[in-house]
């Protein structure tokens, strides 16, 4: 049997209300954490929760400060909060431009799925360079690594997350803080059962297994990497995807 080393440990899990998020934090609660979700969406699970909008520093900071003030010390942040916006940069039809991405659409997913992670790190790396210890994982996608039709600001968004996760691997390995990210691959979530049907059976035939993946097996890629089964992994990419090559 693997040892974890996790029963104890306190974990947060920014967008833990619902899908992979929710998975992930009901999977550290039942390895022995203390868990606190960060969500913008209400959560009635029996973890602590705190409404945190992941664009808003303040309340970032003000509910890293009561994780503090309750447990003591943050051992893992998973940044998993997200959201999709898609469009085409230019969508051209019968010799006409009919629609462009706006600016705000673009803004939109750069400040949560973006700008969020940045922030929550910032507050959480502080408490985790005094203990000298800590695990960031980041939630990017498969679509951050080969990119995809209609996404250019989740693309964005998700490439520069492993973009982050590297930088942050170089700056604060020698605090003992572990950092890593994961690309899922096509999850039964809300956000991707509203793809129109045609669009999911097309992932599922880009993806070997020949089936789409559950927020647990992304939960159990984030409990392995915070383990101390996962203690010499830091700086990677970990696909989680069924081994879907998307654009195929
Ligand atoms: P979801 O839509 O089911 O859940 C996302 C959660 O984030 C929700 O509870 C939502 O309220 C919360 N959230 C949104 N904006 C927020 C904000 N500003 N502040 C705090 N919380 C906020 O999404 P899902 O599918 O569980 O995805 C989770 C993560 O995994 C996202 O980062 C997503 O981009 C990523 N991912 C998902 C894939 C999938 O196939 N479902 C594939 C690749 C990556």
């Amino acid at each position: 049997m693997i040892h974890t080393g996790l029963q104890g440990k306190v974990v947060v899990v920014t967008g833990g209300a619902a899908g992979i998020g929710r998975a992930t934090a009901e999977r550290f609660l039942a390895e022995g954490c203390f868990v606190s979700v960060w969500d913008v969406r209400a959560c009635d699970a029996a973890y602590d929760y705190q409404r945190v909008d992941v664009t808003d520093t303040a309340s970032v900071q003000a509910a890293a400060d009561a994780v503090i003030a309750r447990w003591g010390r943050i051992d893992v942040l998973v940044n998993n909060a997200g959201i999709l916006r898609d469009g085409q940069l230019v969508k051209y039809k019968d010799g006409a431009v009919i629609g462009t991405m706006d600016d705000a659409t673009f803004d939109s997913v750069i400040a949560v799925n973006l700008r969020g992670v940045f922030a929550c790190t910032r507050a959480v790396a502080q408490v985790m360079i005094a203990q000298k210890s800590g695990v960031i994982l980041n939630a990017s996608s498969v679509v951050g690594l080969y990119g995809n039709f209609g996404q250019t600001n989740y693309v964005a968004s998700k490439s520069a997350v492993i973009g982050m996760t590297k930088t942050w691997a170089r700056e604060l390995g020698r605090y003992g803080i572990r950092v890593n990210a994961v690309t899922p691959g096509f999850i039964a979530t809300e956000m991707v059962q509203a793809m129109p049907a045609q669009v999911l059976d097309g992932m599922k035939q880009h993806t070997p297994l020949g089936r789409m993946g559950q927020p647990e097996d992304i939960a159990n890629a984030y409990v392995w990497l915070a383990s101390d089964a996962a203690s010499f992994v830091h700086g990677a990419v970990i696909p989680v995807d069924g081994g879907i090559v998307v654009g195929t």
